[in-house]
């Protein structure tokens, strides 16, 4: 029943969470469920868009109507992304994605020391992959969209996340012991480029969903022969 205000529209959007892995048995991983991207992807799609989910780590079954690339560490996320969003017309950015990853990985399973000792993890940076997609932008026109989870200062530390960022919209939502993270309701505010607040109140993650598209949408190129 949803208004088809994406047909014709190729939409990306990523959801989960990377895992970056230490050895062969082990990874460091963050909480993300998955389910804002999913959400998205499913809304995506009954408004009539194509639509490619980059997944990573949720165990979620796929949905029906969408393609969905599953992938696991935040470089193999990069580059499905990348790699859909060369023709799309927008790009959401739902994954949690690492910040960092062990400098090596350990071939075999890294082993408890004789000597009590414990060893030390060295961790490089991953490349921010929103960031990069809002400034390279594959096609004229296209809409980023990123997610920003907060402790504190909610509003000023979102602010500034967009504008580092270089998106046009960013999802700033708060987080702490028992919000957000693997629930299914949330509450957030919707910050664009181009100055709007919108506040999205305390609901399903499908209403937030909604939002985002209803955001996006006006902010799409027009289609070609219209
Ligand atoms: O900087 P922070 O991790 O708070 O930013 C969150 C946003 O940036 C999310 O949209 C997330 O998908 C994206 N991100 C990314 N690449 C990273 C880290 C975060 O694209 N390495």
């Amino acid at each position: 029943t949803a208004a088809p205000d994406l047909a014709g529209r190729h939409v990306v959007v990523s959801a989960g969470g990377t895992r970056e892995p230490l050895d062969p048995v082990r990874y460091l991983g963050n909480r993300s469920s998955g389910k804002q991207g999913y959400a998205l992807a499913r809304a995506a799609a009954a408004r009539g868009a194509r639509v490619t989910l980059v997944e990573a780590n949720t165990g979620i079954p796929d949905p029906a109507g969408v393609d969905v690339v599953h992938v696991g560490t935040a470089l193999q996320l990069r580059e499905a992304v990348v790699k859909a969003a060369s023709d799309a017309d927008a790009v959401v950015m739902a994954a949690a994605v690492a910040d960092f990853r062990p400098a090596v990985y350990a071939p075999g399973k890294i082993k408890k020391k004789d000597d009590g000792g414990a060893p030390t993890v060295e961790l490089v940076r991953n490349p921010d992959i929103l960031a990069e997609l809002s400034a390279e932008r594959a096609v004229e026109g296209q809409v980023v969209v990123g997610f920003a989870a907060e402790t504190d200062d909610v509003l000023a530390n979102g602010r500034e996340k967009l504008r580092r960022k270089g998106c046009d919209l960013l999802v700033v939502n708060e987080v702490g012991e028992r919000k957000t993270f693997g629930q299914e309701e949330n509450e957030a505010v919707i910050l664009a480029a181009d100055g709007a607040e919108t506040p999205v109140p305390y609901g399903p993650k499908e209403a937030l969903a909604e939002t985002v598209w209803d955001l996006v949408t006006p902010r799409l190129r027009g289609l070609p022969g219209l």
